[in-house]
């Protein structure tokens, strides 16, 4: 479910969505602590897609989970200019009691947003994830594919929590289709950049798929290995299928080099 966010640590951002100013996340103290991030420097402007990428364990997660205010950094500075951003993770974490709708609901619920203006809210999200016929299932009812869907609708409900309704400015995705079929996760990446359009909103999404991120993003921000941090990024908007195979063979390799070179060490 939604968890509190700690707003302390994140501070407001005028002209970004998200900036990191040399993050440092060490986990622990002293000889057991461990250092997921070393010196993290990123700027996403407001309505880019930015897809981040690393390998397992280069702390995708941590950095994620700093820009949401769910963990404080070490060191460094966290900027960001949407107080509630949507966060949506791997597992879609839904309650298999509760149909699709009331997932999707539950949010606004706990916001105390009144019964009529939850129904409708609860309606558009659920078309806006092409839901519509479905929200009166439970979640065993439904395919991994529409259970992401519903998580999604929901991650977007939670950042709409306050008094306009207007939908979120950030979205944050940490590996949201790595557990679905190739084919599932297709269709849910072209769905998810609709949905992007249709916001406006920022996006930060995690994923160690070089191929997706290439899809997705604006731009890539590779991480090294743990610790973490930049080491290089490439723009790839609107590239022709040429280019996009060429950029993922390129990032695959720098990608490649990056492990073994942590590997080595
Ligand atoms: N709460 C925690 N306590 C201790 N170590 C952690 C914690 N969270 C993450 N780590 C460590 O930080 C590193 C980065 O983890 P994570 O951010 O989950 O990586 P990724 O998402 O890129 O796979 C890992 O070595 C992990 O074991
Ligand atoms: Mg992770």
């Amino acid at each position: 479910m939604t968890a509190t966010l700690d707003e302390s640590t994140v501070r407001p951002a005028t002209d970004s969505a998200v900036r990191l100013s040399g993050v440092h996340k060490t986990f622990g103290q002293g000889e057991r602590g461990v250092t997921a991030l070393a010196g993290v420097d990123l700027d996403v402007a407001p309505g880019e897609f930015v897809c981040l990428l690393g390998a397992s364990g280069c702390g995708k997660t941590t950095l994620l989970n700093l820009v949401a205010g769910l963990e404080k950094p070490t060191a460094g500075e966290i900027e960001r200019n949407s107080s509630r951003p949507a966060v949506m993770f791997q597992e879609a974490a839904l309650m298999p009691w509760l149909t699709a709708a009331a997932n999707v609901e539950l949010p606004l619920r706990l916001a105390g947003i009144s019964r009529s203006e939850r129904k409708n809210r609860t309606i558009e999200l659920l078309d806006l994830v092409r839901l519509s016929g479905v929200g009166g299932k439970r979640p065993h009812e439904l395919s991994g594919g529409m259970r992401q869907r519903v998580a999604l609708a929901r991650a977007l409900a939670s950042a709409l929590h306050t008094s306009d309704g207007s939908l979120p400015s950030l979205l944050l995705m940490d590996e949201p289709f790595s557990a679905l079929d190739a084919i599932t996760r297709d269709v849910l990446q072209a769905e998810l950049v609709r949905v992007w359009r249709s916001t406006g909103a920022a996006a930060v999404f995690v994923t160690h798929d070089v191929r997706e991120a290439v899809r997705l993003g604006q731009r890539v921000v590779l991480l090294s290995s743990r610790p973490g941090r930049v080491v290089q990024e490439w723009q790839v908007a609107d590239l022709s299928p040429a280019d996009e195979a060429e950029t993922v063979t390129v990032i695959n390799q720098r990608l490649r080099e990056v492990i073994s070179s942590h590997a080595a060490a």
